[in-house]
C-alpha cells in the first residue's frame, strides 16, 4: 500500500493537546488512526516574512509526518483572510452579499496554492495517492499536474456548495472549475452539495458524473462516548452540574462563524422565553463560541452583535439568582466539552448552512443510552439528511426554534430514547474513519478505469 498525502490548509499540531476547532483537522485526526503511512502537508499557523519558497518542518508521530509551511503576511491576508474566507466562504454558504471581491486576492490565492505545490512536490514519493482538502486549494490539483506529478489526486469539500446561478457571480468562477478538473475524483458532504457541484463541472466540459460524489463524514463514535463517559465523572462537568441545581441544560457548540446561525439561534431561545414563561428561572443555555477568523471584519462584527443580543436578552430575563444564557468565547478542552454534551438535555444545533456540522454527531455519541437528550437541528446543515430523527427546524424561523426547544425540554424520555436510537445508528454506521476508506478506495476506481 503507497503512502497516504494529506493536503489541508489548516493543519492539527500533533505537540497540542487540544486539536484547533473546526471540522475537518477534527474529523481527518480521528480517520487517521489506522496503520496508514501519511505524509500531512499544510499550513503552520504561522506567518514569517521571507524572499523565497519556506522549508517545511517535519515531524513524526506514530504513522503520520506532519510537513508544515509558513505563509508570510501578504500571503495570509490574500490567500487565507481575504479570498478563503472573506470570498469563497461566504459563497459557498449562500451568502452572495458578504463576498468582498477583489482580484488581487484570486492572484495571490492562484500563488499561494502554486507555492504550495512547488514545496510539496519533491516530497512526493512514486506510489503516493494525494488527498486535499477544502476550498482553499481548489487549484492545488491543477497546479501539481503542471509541475509533472501524476500521481491519483482526490480532493473532499468539507464546506457546502452553491447551484451554478450563485457560483457564477464569482467573477473567476470558471477559471477555478477548469482547475478542478484536475482532480481524479472530488468529495463532497450531501447530494445536494454534488448535484450542483457536478452541474457546475458539467458546464466547465467535465463528461463523467462519477467523478463526484457525495461521501458524508463522521466522527469516532466509539472513542468520543468513552471520553463523555470519563469526562462526566470529572470536575469540570461536576462543576457544571452543580451550579444547575438540577435544572434543564441546553449546550450549543459552534465556532463563532456567521454561517453557524447564533444571532438567529439567540432570537429563538428569546422566543421560549417569551411564548413559554414557565422555563423561566429553569432553564439555562450555555454557549460555547471559540472565536474564529478573528482578522476578517464580518466576524469581528458578528461578535460585537453578538455580544450586544445576548447582553440584552440577559438584561431583559435575568432574575438575581438566574442567567438566561452562559456565553463562552474561549475554547475547551474536547474532552471537557464531551462531557458537557452528555450533561446536557438539550443540543441547539442551527447553522444557517453547514457543509456537515460534527457537533451534532458529537452530541449524540456523548449522550447515556437510558437517559439521552434531544438534538434540535437544522434542516439546512449538511448532517440533516442522516440525522432526520433529530427536532429538525428551518434556523430561520425563531417561533420554529423555539416551539421545537419547547418540544426537546418537555419530550418523554422513552420518545428520547426511541430517536436517539436511531441517530445513534446513523453516527455508527457512517464514522470518520469509514468516510476515509469509501473515499479513497473509490479514488482508486476512478484512477484504475480512467474516464474524462
Ligand atoms: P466547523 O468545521 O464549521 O467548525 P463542525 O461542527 O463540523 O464545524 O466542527 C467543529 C469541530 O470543532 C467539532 O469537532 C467541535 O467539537 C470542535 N469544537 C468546536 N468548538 C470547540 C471548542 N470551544 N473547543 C474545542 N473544540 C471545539
Ligand atoms: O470545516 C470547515 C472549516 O472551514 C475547515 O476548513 C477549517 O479548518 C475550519 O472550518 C476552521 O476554520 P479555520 O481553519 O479558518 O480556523
Amino acid at each position: 500500500m503507497g503512502r497516504l498525502v494529506i493536503v489541508s490548509n489548516r493543519v492539527p499540531d500533533p505537540r497540542e493537546r487540544n486539536k484547533p476547532a473546526g471540522g475537518l483537522a477534527v474529523g481527518l485526526a480521528d480517520a487517521l488512526r489506522g496503520d496508514q503511512s501519511t505524509l500531512w502537508f499544510g499550513w503552520s499557523g504561522r506567518q514569517m516574512e521571507a524572499d523565497a519558497d519556506p522549508v517545511p518542518s517535519l515531524d513524526t508521530h506514530g504513522t503520520v509526518t506532519y510537513a508544515t509551511i509558513p505563509l508570510t503576511p501578504t500571503q495570509h491576508r490574500g490567500y487565507y483572510q481575504r479570498f478563503s474566507n472573506a470570498i469563497l466562504w461566504p459563497l459557498c454558504h449562500y451568502r452572495l452579499g458578504l463576498m468582498d471581491y477583489a482580484r488581487a486576492d484570486w492572484q495571490q490565492y492562484l500563488e499561494v496554492n502554486r507555492m504550495f505545490a512547488r514545496v510539496l512536490a519533491p516530497l512526493l514519493k512514486p506510489d503516493d495517492i494525494i488527498w486535499v482538502h477544502d476550498y482553499h486549494l481548489f487549484p492545488l490539483a491543477q497546479a501539481l499536474r503542471e509541475l509533472g506529478v501524476t500521481a491519483p489526486i482526490g480532493f473532499f469539500l468539507h464546506i457546502p456548495f452553491p447551484p451554478w446561478s450563485l457560483f457564477r457571480a464569482l467573477p473567476p468562477a470558471t477559471a477555478l472549475l477548469d482547475d478542478m478538473k484536475a482532480y481524479d475524483l472530488i468529495g463532497v458532504q450531501t447530494e445536494e452539495d454534488a448535484q450542483n457541484l457536478w452541474e457546475c463541472l458539467r458546464v466547465e466540459g467535465m463528461t463523467d458524473p462519477s467523478r463526484v460524489v457525495a461521501c458524508p463524514i463522521g466522527i469516532d463514535p466509539v472513542s468520543f462516548s468513552e471520553e463523555a463517559r470519563d469526562a462526566f465523572e470529572g470536575p469540570e462537568v461536576r462543576r457544571l452540574r452543580e451550579s444547575l441545581h438540577d435544572e434543564p441544560l441546553i449546550i450549543g457548540v459552534d465556532r463563532l462563524d456567521y454561517s453557524k446561525g447564533l444571532e438567529e439561534r439567540f432570537h429563538g431561545y428569546e422566543k421560549l422565553l417569551i411564548r413559554y414563561p414557565e422555563h423561566h428561572r429553569h432553564v439555562t443555555y450555555l454557549q460555547v463560541a471559540p472565536v474564529s477568523r478573528g482578522e476578517v471584519e464580518e466576524y469581528r462584527l458578528l461578535r460585537r452583535q453578538l455580544d450586544e443580543t445576548i447582553g440584552r436578552i440577559n438584561g431583559a430575563f435575568a432574575a438575581y439568582d438566574w442567567t438566561p444564557i452562559r456565553y463562552l468565547t474561549r475554547p475547551i478542552a474536547r474532552q471537557t466539552l464531551a462531557g458537557f454534551y452528555r450533561l446536557a438535555d438539550v443540543a441547539l444545533v442551527t447553522p444557517l448552512r453547514d457543509g456537515m456540522n460534527l457537533v451534532a454527531k458529537e452530541y449524540v455519541a456523548a449522550q447515556n443510552p437510558d437517559n439521552p437528550g434531544a438534538l434540535v437541528l437544522s434542516h439546512l446543515a449538511g448532517a440533516a439528511p442522516e440525522l432526520d430523527e433529530a427536532l429538525l427546524v428551518n434556523p430561520h424561523d425563531s417561533d420554529a426554534i423555539a416551539d421545537a426547544l419547547h418540544l426537546a425540554l418537555t419530550m418523554k424520555k422513552e420518545e428520547r430514547r426511541r430517536r436517539w436510537n436511531i441517530l445513534n445508528n446513523e453516527i455508527r454506521n457512517t464514522t470518520a474513519g469509514s468516510w476515509a476508506r469509501d473515499f479513497l478506495k473509490a479514488l482508486n476506481r476512478t484512477r484504475k478505469t480512467g474516464t474524462g
